[in-house]
């Protein structure tokens, strides 16, 4: 299968006072046309900046780039700036998790919507665009699309407007579509509603769609590949089949171990003590050996340059405190 996105060595590393924060180090990853890449792992692993770095979306004050991001047979983060924004902008769409602050308050809907086709499209008439816009609608399941497209934003439920910005998102026909937990402000059965109409969106209109998700049953459910990002990695990557039958990483078969499962009424589930540290040096070891009780000692090779912070902090874990 093809390759829409092929990403070697990434690395992402924010200037703050402590040093330089490394939010992502050394990713390898690739992302095959026309599927549904899902990306797990817990808060601060990395997920978000990795999306905005692909979608060329991170302000890039105090933050160092390294490794590449290779887009139809040419690497972003090599291209002049101006031309990346140019490309990221039309062939990539960021939904994020919050959608009542991705559309604007004080316009209608069908405004701000619109917006979108007299930028992309610039050929379409008014009607054009209007009859647009209304298929557009009926594709994400907005019911009655003329009267919707004249509220405003606080009018709707939180699931319709996730539905509209991912209208949004759709309507410019972007290539790749990433998804950055974009149920995470939604009810249960209203998420289900969107993930649903995601993995949609990916059958009929074939668009590759990076889908970050907390909960992994519904990697489970709407993935074709899975990657597991810990402290700034991807620890594991395959067929969803490959990562939850056979996980070859000890955090990944944690978190399966977490996972509630229908047969297992009468046990308890099991956590993963402790919480992921923050690296602001180079290591050599794996990150998430000093949280692994059954690690090998050789998990923990430690380097000399390792920050003092880093050493508190692991330190800590391994006592079982999780307030550092
Ligand atoms: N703009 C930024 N400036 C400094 N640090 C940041 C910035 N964005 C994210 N980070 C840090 O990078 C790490 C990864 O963040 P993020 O990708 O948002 O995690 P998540 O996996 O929860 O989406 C976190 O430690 C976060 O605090
Ligand atoms: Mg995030």
């Amino acid at each position: 299968m093809e390759n829409i996105l092929e990403i070697a060595s990434l690395d992402v590393r924010f200037e703050q006072p402590q040093g330089q924060l490394r939010a992502l180090r050394g990713i390898d990853l690739e992302v095959k046309k026309g599927e549904v890449l899902c990306i797990v792992g817990e808060s601060g692993c990395g997920k978000s900046v990795l999306c905005k770095t692909i979608a060329d979306v991170l302000c890039k004050e105090g933050i160092e780039h390294a490794g590449t991001i290779t887009y139809g047979g040419i690497d972003l983060l090599a291209m002049p700036e101006k031309k990346r924004r140019r490309l990221c902008a039309k062939d990539m769409a960021l939904v994020l998790q919050d959608p009542h602050t991705a559309l604007d308050p004080r316009m209608k809907i069908g405004r701000q919507l619109d917006e979108v086709l007299k930028k992309y499209e610039k050929k379409l008439s008014r009607k054009e665009r209007t009859q647009k816009l209304i298929e557009m609608l009926e594709q994400v399941e907005i019911d009655h699309p003329s009267q919707r497209m004249e509220q405003y934003p606080y009018m709707l439920s939180g699931g319709m407007k996730q539905r509209i910005v991912i209208a949004q998102a759709l309507l410019k026909r972007p290539r790749i579509l990433l998804a950055d937990e974009p149920t995470a402000a939604l009810d249960p059965s209203v998420s289900k509603v969107v993930l649903d109409l995601l993995k949609k969106i990916n059958t009929s209109h074939h668009i590759t769609i990076i889908l970050v998700v907390h909960d992994l049953a519904a990697a489970y459910h709407y993935a074709h590949r899975v990657a597991v990002m810990y402290a700034g990695k991807v620890v594991e990557y395959g067929t969803k089949e490959d990562v939850f039958e056979t996980p070859l990483h000890p955090y990944t078969k944690a978190l399966l171990r977490s996972l509630p499962g229908l047969n297992k009424a009468n046990r308890r589930l099991e956590t993963i003590e402790g919480s992921a540290p923050l690296i602001y040096e180079d290591i050599r070891y794996d990150a998430f050996a000093c949280r692994n009780k059954e690690a090998d000692p050789r998990d923990f090779v430690e380097q000399a340059s390792m920050s003092q912070f880093t050493k508190t902090h692991f330190a800590a874990v391994r006592r079982g405190n999780e307030d550092v």
